[in-house]
């Protein structure tokens, strides 16, 4: 067992932490105020080989381990949770079931120039009647011989309106129910595909989240990810990897947070003596401490897992349940720890609380993640 990361972890953190610092900072601020889309910062993030890290670089990618991920996910995440979602998404949940399960024409033309950060995707799995409960898709995918004829709405799609590729996931066989679903890859290019308007949040709200409308729209039969009937566990296997990221932006948020209200608490004076020396202001600042070591711990061994080929299911829902946990209290008391400066936006931690729900939500709630991990400690 060893608790050092290796020379190349240190430098992958190292580089994602000054581009987040040099890249990501400056305009933070305005672009979630104006729901600005982070276009030059991913632009450079797919320069630096953040948008296909774990790719084989025989397909653009940076032919990385999760860890490294997990590192870079986390920097990125302190700074702005914003372009963390939409590298996270571009990474796990797009790219990783290309490389898996795709065909070599699929790799070509679609994982390479998704890896490489030319174009970023999307993963469509939720639908209004389809959110936790993500077998009850409605979209169909109707077998016409040589093409899908597809039809149906995507909800809550992450990069939904700047996306290039779009892995979506249909009913093609409802008589099959779950077994009939499958994943195909879709351009916005396509006739009868229209991106909806762009939601408002609460928080990460540089990433743009738009529903899906498809009105018979014709998917050539190649564009089918994996083999017939795959598309539902496709779309776990692929989630499953996706709590990790998930789980890495949570501990970054948390982390952004407990540094900013550390540094705060060392400078700001209340009853003659800087607020850390009292003792409530310390011990948050211990409970915050812990709970983010914690964290960290579950997100690397999430990734330790899937590096070593192990089963990641639980590890990785265990990792995004608790970090989101510990981003959300973490980031209430950084606010309560900045007093009435942590209301207003320049002082970055009531975006990072803003940001810290979301966690608790996407890519399975708190409660999906608790029923995997009921489901794996019974079955064990
Ligand atoms: N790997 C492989 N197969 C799996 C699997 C996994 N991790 N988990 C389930 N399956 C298989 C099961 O084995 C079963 O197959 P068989 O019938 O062949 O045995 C099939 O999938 C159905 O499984 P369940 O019976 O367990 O299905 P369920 O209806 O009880 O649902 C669930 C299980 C875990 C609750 C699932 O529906 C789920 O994960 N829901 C949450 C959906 C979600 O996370 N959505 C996120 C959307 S993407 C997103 O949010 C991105 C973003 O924000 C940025
Ligand atoms: P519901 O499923 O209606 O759940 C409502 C409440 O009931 C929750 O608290 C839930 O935990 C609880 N609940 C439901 N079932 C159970 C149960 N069996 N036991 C206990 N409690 C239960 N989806 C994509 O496919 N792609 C994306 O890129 C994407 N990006 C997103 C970005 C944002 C900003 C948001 C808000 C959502 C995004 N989603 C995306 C959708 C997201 O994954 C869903 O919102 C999430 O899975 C929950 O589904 P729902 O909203 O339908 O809630």
């Amino acid at each position: 067992m060893d608790f050092n990361l290796t020379e190349e972890h240190l430098m992958i953190q190292a580089a994602a932490r000054e581009f987040a610092q040099n890249e990501l900072l400056p305009g933070v601020i305005e672009r979630d105020v104006n729901q600005v889309f982070p276009t030059e910062q991913v632009k450079k993030m797919g320069e630096l080989g953040f948008m296909g890290m774990m790719v084989d670089p025989k397909y653009g990618g940076s032919g990385l381990d999760t860890i490294s991920y997990v590192l870079a996910m986390a920097e990125i995440s302190k700074v702005d949770a914003s372009a963390a979602v939409i590298m996270s998404v571009n990474n796990s949940l797009v790219c990783w079931g290309l490389q898996e399960y795709g065909t070599e024409e699929q790799k070509e033309k679609y994982l390479k120039p998704l890896a490489s950060g030319e174009i970023h995707g999307a993963f469509c799995l939720s639908e209004p009647e389809a959110g936790s409960d993500a077998t009850s898709q409605k979209t169909t995918g109707i077998d016409m011989g040589d093409y899908f004829l597809v039809n149906g709405t995507k909800n809550w799609i992450t990069n939904g309106g700047t996306a290039s590729v779009y892995l979506v996931v249909v009913q093609t066989h409802a008589e099959l129910k779950h077994k009939g679903i499958n994943v195909l890859i879709m351009t916005k290019d396509m006739p009868g595909f229209t991106v909806g308007p762009k939601e408002h949040k609460m928080g990460i709200r540089s990433s743009d989240t738009h529903s899906l409308l498809f009105n018979d729209v014709k998917v050539p039969k190649e564009n089918r990810l994996g083999p017939d009937g795959f598309g539902f566990k496709f779309a776990m296997k692929t989630l499953a990897g996706g709590r990790i990221g998930i789980a890495s932006q949570a501990l970054g948020i948390a982390a952004g947070a407990y540094d900013l209200a550390l540094q705060y608490s060392k400078v700001r004076k209340a009853f003659g003596t800087e607020i850390c020396n009292h003792q409530a202001i310390a011990f948050k600042l211990a409970d915050m401490h812990v709970a983010i070591e914690a964290a960290r711990f579950l997100c690397l061994k999430a990734a330790f897992d899937k590096d070593q080929y192990q089963n990641y299911d639980t590890s990785g829902a265990m990792a995004k349940l608790y970090a989101s946990q510990v981003a959300m209290d973490t980031t209430i008391e950084a606010v309560q720890i900045h007093g009435g400066n942590g209301y207003v936006q320049e002082y970055h931690v009531e975006r990072l609380m803003r940001d810290a729900k979301i966690t608790q939500i996407y890519e399975g709630t708190s409660e999906i993640q608790k029923i995997v991990i009921s489901r794996a400690i019974i079955h064990e």
